[in-house]
């Protein structure tokens, strides 16, 4: 399906390499058929060395007879890569954004004419192919769009769902702040280990290893965690202990503040958006 198609990936950062490199390891698209461009020579080197493909400092040059054109720029970048773009939008192409917040009505009245577009919210763990991609298609794709774009983010996701654009600001801001959320609990459990008494290495290997048994067991049974922490919990034991000083301080409250404070950021980047 993505055999033969010519891809490009506009703005070479990182989430530009982890895609090329997707790409590549899938083996579904020759290195000849992939372009990358940037503005910074230097830094269109130094993606050449990592991965072999095909480089521009134009945009334009990039996009122009591109099957397939992926934004990989910050939101910040876009109004000014979208019209490098205007001139030459070709319902031929498929437009991918990768880009966080800005709604397909920026790009589709930035670009000034209709092309197949899609908001992809492509996963922070491309780089091991796990997680989700979440995909949010304009009335101008097909069901031939919707195959390239999933074969495209299958080479760097586990899965890869489509959603109505109303949603996907929720997926995006709820997928970061959940992995954030689990970093700062393995950081701090990690702490908590050496200040009881185990090594370092110790410590972090075990609560690594405890925070990936207890994903897997809530993966496998159809029990809410709540019914899982019951059953961990021995009437008048040691750890039912530790979980009374976590409710005191109310953890399940900041952990859902966490979430509640980025989506209203969020919110806030996508108003600053709408008006300028
Ligand atoms: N990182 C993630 O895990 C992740 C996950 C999902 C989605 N995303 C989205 O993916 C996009 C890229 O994120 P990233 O982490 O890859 O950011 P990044 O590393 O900063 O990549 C963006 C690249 O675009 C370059 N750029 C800026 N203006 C440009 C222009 N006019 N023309 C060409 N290139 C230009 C930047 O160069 P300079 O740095 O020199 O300005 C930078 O190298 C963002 O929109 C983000 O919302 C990221």
């Amino acid at each position: 399906m993505l055999e033969g198609k010519r891809i490009a990936l506009i703005g070479a950062g990182v989430m530009a390499e982890v895609m090329a490199l997707g790409l590549m390891r899938s083996k579904l698209v020759d290195p000849v058929d992939l372009i990358v461009s940037h503005y910074r020579p230097e830094r269109l080197e130094e993606f050449a060395t990592l991965v072999p493909v095909r480089t521009t400092l134009d945009n334009a040059e990039a996009y122009a007879g591109s099957d397939i054109a992926v934004l990989c720029v910050r939101p910040q970048a876009m109004g000014q890569v979208l019209d490098e773009l205007r001139p030459i939008a070709d319902p031929q192409t498929l437009l991918i954004t990768i880009a966080a917040g800005l709604p397909t009505s920026f790009y589709e009245s930035r670009l000034g004419v209709s092309v197949p577009f899609v908001r992809a919210m492509p996963t922070f763990f491309g780089r091991i192919k796990a997680g989700t991609t979440g995909l949010a298609l304009n009335a101008a794709t097909t069901t031939e769009h919707l195959a390239l774009a999933s074969r495209m983010f299958g080479t760097i996701s586990e899965n890869v769902i489509v959603m109505p654009e109303e949603e996907i600001d929720a997926f995006t801001t709820f997928g970061s702040t959940t992995t954030a959320t689990v970093y700062v609990l393995l950081d701090a459990l990690i702490t908590a280990g050496s200040l009881v008494g185990m090594r370092h290495q110790a410590s972090h290997s075990r609560a690594l290893e405890q925070v990936i048994a207890a994903a897997r067991n809530v993966a496998a049974t159809d029990k809410l965690p709540s019914q899982l922490l019951d059953e961990l919990c021995t009437p008048g034991g040691v750890t039912v202990e530790g979980v009374k000083v976590l409710e005191e301080r109310a953890m399940r409250g900041t952990v859902i503040d966490g979430v509640l404070a980025a989506t209203r950021r969020a919110g806030e980047f996508r108003s600053k958006t709408d008006a300028s």
